[in-house]
Parts: C-alpha cells; structure tokens; sequence
C-alpha cells in the first residue's frame, strides 16, 4: 500500500511531537550547513584531488554527512515516520538523547578528523556512532509497531540497515587510523562511502520522496509495484558495489553502477508521473532544487560509470563524489528542508491557534532565492576548481555556499520566529 499526499496530510496532525523535537534537529542541521562551507574553505588547498584520508577535507566531508545529512534525516524521521506507520513515538528523552550525542559526536569527530589528534576522532566517532545507533533503534521500534506495512516501510528497514553497516565499516576505519589492523583500509573506506551516500541516505531520500513528494503537492500515490521494483533495483546495485569492492572485481561495480542508473531513471520517471497529476499546480523553487538533484544524480552515476570504463573523466573520483554529495544529496535536503520546515510550523500553529496559517505566511522567499542562487554558484565554482586544479576557484565556491547558508538560516529563523509564542497564545510554551 502507498499513500496519497491527503491522506498523509489526515493522518500527521495527529501524530505531531512536541515542536522543540524536529525542530533541534533542523536548527542544527542549518547551522552545520554553514559550518561545512567554513571547513571547506579552508580545506580548499587539499580538495581538489580529495579521495580519502584525515585532513580538513574529511573534516568537511562530515560536518556535512554527520552534521547536516544526517542530522536533518534524524529530525525529519522521528516527526515523519509515525505519520507513515501510523504508530506513535514514544519515550521522547531518547529523541533528545540521539540529538545531545550527535550533536557533541560531530564537533569532536570532525576536529579530530581535522588534527589528526586520536583521542578526539575515537571519542567523536563512538558518540555519533551511539547516536545514530539508538536513532535506528527508535525507528526500528516504531516500524515494528506499525498496524500495517507500505512501501515507505520498506526503504526506511533497507535505509535502517545500510546505516547500522556505515556505522561499523565508519568505526573499522577510525579505529585503524589507531591500532593499524585492517588488511584493506581503502576498499573498507569506499564501502563506508557506498553504504553512506547510496545506501542510507540514497534510500531514505527515495522513500522519503513516494512519503513528502506527492504530500507537498497533494498528488496520488506512487505506484507500489514501482516501488518496490526501484528498491529492489537499488538494493542490488548497492550489495553488488560492495561485493565488487570486496573481492576488487571492477565487473560488479560496472554492474552496480548500471544497475544505480536504472534505479534513479525509474524513480525519477515514476516521481515526475505522479507530479503531473498533482492538485496544487504551482511548484516552487523546492522542486528545482529537487530537480536539480535528480539530474545530479544520474550524472554522478554515469561519471561513475564512464570512470570505471576507463573514460578520462576531468576531476576523476573526486568529481564523482562532489556531483553525488554536494550535487545530488545537499541540493535534495534543501529543496526537502525548505518544506518540511514550514509544513511544521504550520501544523503546529494550526493546533494552537485553531487556524492552519497558509505556508507562504510562514518563511520568507527571497532568501531562499538568495540560497538557491549561492548554491548553485557553489556547485559550479567548486565542480570547477576540481576540473582545473585551481584552489582559489574552490575558496570562491565555499564562500558562495556560506553565504547561501546564510541566507537559509534567514528562512530558517523566520520559521522559527513563526513559533514563537506570542502573547495572545500561551498555549504555544507547552511544546
Ligand atoms: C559515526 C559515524 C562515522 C564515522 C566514525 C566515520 C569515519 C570515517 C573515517 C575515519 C573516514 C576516513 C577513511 C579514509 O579515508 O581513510 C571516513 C570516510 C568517509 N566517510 Fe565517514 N564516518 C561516519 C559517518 C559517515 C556518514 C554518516 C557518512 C555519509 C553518509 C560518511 C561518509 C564518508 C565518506 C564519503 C568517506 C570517504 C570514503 C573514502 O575515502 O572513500 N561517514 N569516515
């Protein structure tokens, strides 16, 4: 079974946290996003060949992962998915738990990543690995209470899974920066990255999508066969990239890589089906992030792909990864976030003040003009400085991010402002 973008709408109201939970998450995660673009201003100089190894890079690498990725999917499952299972969150200290952890996890992880000094990068690697642990212990819980499974269910158990496996593959490679006891650092590395940025991030984006997708445009369902067909797809295309990287056999990247492509056509195509027979006809900039996100991806794959056919590809695997993360995933969590936020706050305005407010009341458009402009003038700059090698090209980029950062966290506080009690509504302080 899958759900129309109302009836996800009948069920949410009634299964909303206290606002303060979802919205950590998101504070968080906006105030990452500009933290990331600082790291990688400075990291620029290491950047344009990057493949790998401590260093500001890294450090960069995942104060976006960790701290925006990862922390915006943490704030926008526990919200989201009781309105998908259609079971409540229960025992909310463990939410706060998960984002005290995450949250003291990263900054201690990403500075040691950055020194180099041990003691830092074991201690912020346990954290964050204890946070999105209980995370997916939380999650899990409530998918097992669900009265009835859909497809939804099924990318969040496959996404589940590929993080518990990020998680130890994460922590092998931390470690054995220390004690020096892997055999294959590398290979162990490029499987923490495949099962990170395709395996749960890549299927919780798809699920999240068949969930937010036709709800943010009042559209009917996807249709669950094709769902499914596109998690099953996926699901071998990821299990075949690790394999191949297990046992060096480029044949089976080559297959998953093929496989990834086909996975992305089919739900992008299946997505854009069901967009066309939506009720609220106007799309806004959140759908040409989104857009853009999905053209991301199919390039990354082929990039991939071509690279692995011995296509000299400029950039090579550094450009690689930057149309899949920066391209594809950060581009698709902005055009996400920029909807949820407000979708929120207005819910929650809604059930204080007896009146939905209309989402244009709630988070002002220009400067989500401001970030979209900045953040595509990111993607190329810095997709530029890795072609030609040239790191002021880079620095120009993360400052064109950050300022774009900036302008989210303008968005981002007048959401925020939106629920703050104001005086003819105590009501409000209870949440
Ligand atoms: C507790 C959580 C995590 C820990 C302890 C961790 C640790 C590490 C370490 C030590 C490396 C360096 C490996 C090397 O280059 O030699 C690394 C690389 C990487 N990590 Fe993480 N990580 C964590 C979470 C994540 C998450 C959630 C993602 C993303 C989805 C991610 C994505 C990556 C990527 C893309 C690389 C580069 C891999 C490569 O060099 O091929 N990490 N991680």
């Amino acid at each position: 079974m899958s759900l129309s973008g109302g009836m996800i709408l009948a069920g949410a109201a009634s299964r909303l946290l206290p606002v303060s939970v979802p919205f950590r998450f998101f504070v968080a995660a906006v105030y990452f996003h500009c933290f990331v673009w600082l790291v990688f201003g400075f990291a620029a100089a290491g950047a344009t060949d990057f493949i790998g190894g401590l260093g500001a890079p890294l450090a960069a690498l995942h104060v976006a992962t960790l701290g925006v990725f990862s922390i915006t999917a943490m704030g926008a499952t526990l919200q989201l998915l009781p309105v998908a299972t259609r079971a409540p969150i229960t025992a909310l200290w463990r939410a706060k738990l998960v984002f005290i952890l995450a949250f003291v996890g990263v900054h201690l992880l990403v500075a040691g990543m950055a020194t180099g000094i041990m003691a830092l990068l074991l201690s912020g690697a346990v954290l964050a690995a204890a946070a999105l642990l209980i995370f997916a212990i939380i999650t899990a819980i409530n998918l097992w209470a669900a009265p009835q499974a859909n497809v939804a269910m099924a990318y969040a158990w496959s996404a589940l899974s590929a993080l518990i496996l990020l998680l130890a593959a994460g922590l092998l490679v931390a470690f054995d920066f220390q004690f020096a006891f892997l055999a294959d650092h590398s290979s162990v590395a490029a499987i923490h990255f495949v099962l990170g940025i395709f395996g749960f991030f890549g299927l919780l984006a798809f699920g999240f999508s068949t969930v937010l997708l036709p709800m943010f445009t009042l559209s009917p369902s996807v249709a669950p066969k094709m769902a499914r067909a596109v998690l099953a797809i996926a699901v071998i295309a990821i299990l075949a990239a690790i394999a191949g990287l297990l046992v060096h056999d480029d044949r089976l990247i080559v297959m998953a890589l093929l496989a990834g492509m086909i996975a992305a056509i089919l739900h992008i195509v299946e997505i854009e089906r069901v967009l066309r027979r939506r009720m609220r006809r106007k799309l806004d900039l959140a759908f040409v992030l989104i857009r853009v996100a999905h053209g991301a991806l199919v390039a990354g794959l082929l990039i991939g792909l071509l690279l692995m056919l011995g296509v000299p590809v400029p950039g090579k695997w550094t450009m690689f990864g930057w149309v899949v993360i920066g391209g594809w995933l950060l581009t698709f969590l902005f055009g996400i976030l920029q909807r949820i936020m407000p979708f929120l706050a207005s819910m929650h305005a809604g059930k204080s003040r007896g009146r939905s407010p209309l989402l244009s009341e709630i988070g002002r458009e220009r400067p989500l003009r401001i970030h979209a402009v900045c953040h595509f003038a990111a993607l190329i700059l810095i997709g530029l400085g890795i072609v030609t090698g040239i790191a002021p090209l880079l620095q120009l980029g993360a400052a064109a991010g950050f300022l774009g950062s900036l302008a989210f966290g303008w968005f981002a506080a007048t959401v925020v402002s939106y629920l703050v009690p104001r005086n003819e509504e105590p009501a409000l302080k209870a949440g």
